[in-house]
């Protein structure tokens, strides 16, 4: 059988150039919709999915990430002083989300580079790989990280959850090979390679 995937891993050492000048100082997975930022959906994906440990790959840039998951007693201390009760519970539960860690990736040498930063981490675990700046909605179903993990408990093999994209857009994203010789089951569909932001005419595919 395989191991309980409860590890997961957060690269978000990136220089976010395409958020420039938002993300000159602060990461762009702190870049809020509306009021919460990213990186908190994406945290409240993985608890939702049963993970345990998250480690956040961060760079020099990553302050406010770690003081936004931390206790901040003085905030905490002012709002209960003037009685705001809801804001004091709203601001304790962000800091009692999960057991964070986080490692710094000291040149941002890519992706893949980010992902063996957490190699001690891992061990020999399986485990879960979250993009601090993909958020993915499900109201009300199941979380797209627990579907992922369902379908590796069933095939024992790595897992991608990928989306379709615009042709014109393929450049800008990983793009996966689906088999030639497996045809998909429903929606698995066995891979065979990918490619990182190709050329239109030379996309294997449009799933991103
Ligand atoms: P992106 O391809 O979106 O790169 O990285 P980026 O540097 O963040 O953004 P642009 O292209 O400059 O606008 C995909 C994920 O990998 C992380 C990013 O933080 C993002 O979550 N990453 C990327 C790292 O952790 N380290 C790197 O060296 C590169």
């Amino acid at each position: 059988m395989n191991k309980k995937v409860r590890k997961a891993i957060i690269p978000a050492a990136g220089l976010g150039t395409r958020f420039l000048p938002a993300t000159k100082a602060i990461a762009k997975e702190m870049l809020p919709i509306v009021d919460i930022p990213t990186i908190q959906y994406i945290i409240q994906e993985a608890v939702d999915s049963g993970i345990e440990e998250i480690l956040i790959i961060t760079n020099s840039n990553k302050h406010a990430m770690e003081n936004h998951f931390d206790k901040n007693y003085e905030l905490e201390e002012r709002l209960k002083e003037s009685g705001k009760l809801e804001q004091v519970k709203m601001i304790q539960d962000i800091a009692d989300m999960a057991n964070i860690y986080y490692i710094r990736q000291k040149e941002p040498k890519g992706l893949g580079h980010a992902v063996l930063c957490a190699k001690s981490f891992i061990g020999d675990e399986p485990f879960a790989v979250l993009l601090g700046d993909d958020v993915v909605v499900n109201k009300e179903g199941k979380p797209a990280l627990k579907q992922l993990i369902e379908q590796y408990g069933k095939t024992s093999a790595s897992v991608i959850g990928v989306q379709t994209v615009d042709k014109k857009d393929v450049s800008k994203y990983g793009i996966v090979e689906p088999s030639k010789s497996h045809p998909a089951k429903g929606r698995l569909v066995k891979l065979t390679d990918m490619v990182e932001k190709p050329a239109v005419e030379k996309a294997p595919s449009q799933l991103a």
